[in-house]
């Protein structure tokens, strides 16, 4: 948790569209079903960044384009597993879950980690420390 609600929400909500994508992967769901789980989970991502990075915007963060850099790898990533998925590349289920599940974790703890403390500065009127 990062103590702003509005990013705490919608990564619980990216947490819980992963965990259905890794039940999908690891029950041997069918490739249709495993492409709806990723395809939801990837309209989340784009309306998180989305809603972040005007987040960013309108708090002028510094470390603006190198997070949108992030997001862009993680856009460009998920769209190559979808293509991976359909032409039945046979490493796309563990590679995909694998990658998300650690981007996701890194992402938070890392990227959206220093946003959310400056984010909790500017709130509070202070001059950011650490970002
Ligand atoms: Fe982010
Ligand atoms: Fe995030």
């Amino acid at each position: 948790m990062l103590g702003i609600p509005e990013m705490d929400a919608d990564h619980a909500h990216l947490f819980a569209l992963a965990d259905q994508l890794h039940a999908a992967v690891a029950q041997g769901a069918p490739n249709d079903s495993i492409r709806a789980c990723l395809a939801a989970l990837i309209d989340h991502v784009r309306a998180h960044s989305a809603h972040e990075e005007e987040l960013m915007v309108r708090c002028r963060y510094p470390g603006l384009e190198e997070h949108k850099a992030e997001h862009q790898l993680l856009a460009e990533k998920a769209i190559q597993f979808q293509r991976d998925l359909l032409t039945g590349h046979p490493a796309a289920r563990a590679d995909m879950f694998r990658f998300l599940r650690d981007w996701l974790a890194l992402h938070m703890a890392n990227c959206d980690r220093c946003l959310a403390v400056y984010l909790k500065n500017e709130l509070a009127g202070a001059k950011p420390s650490a970002v």
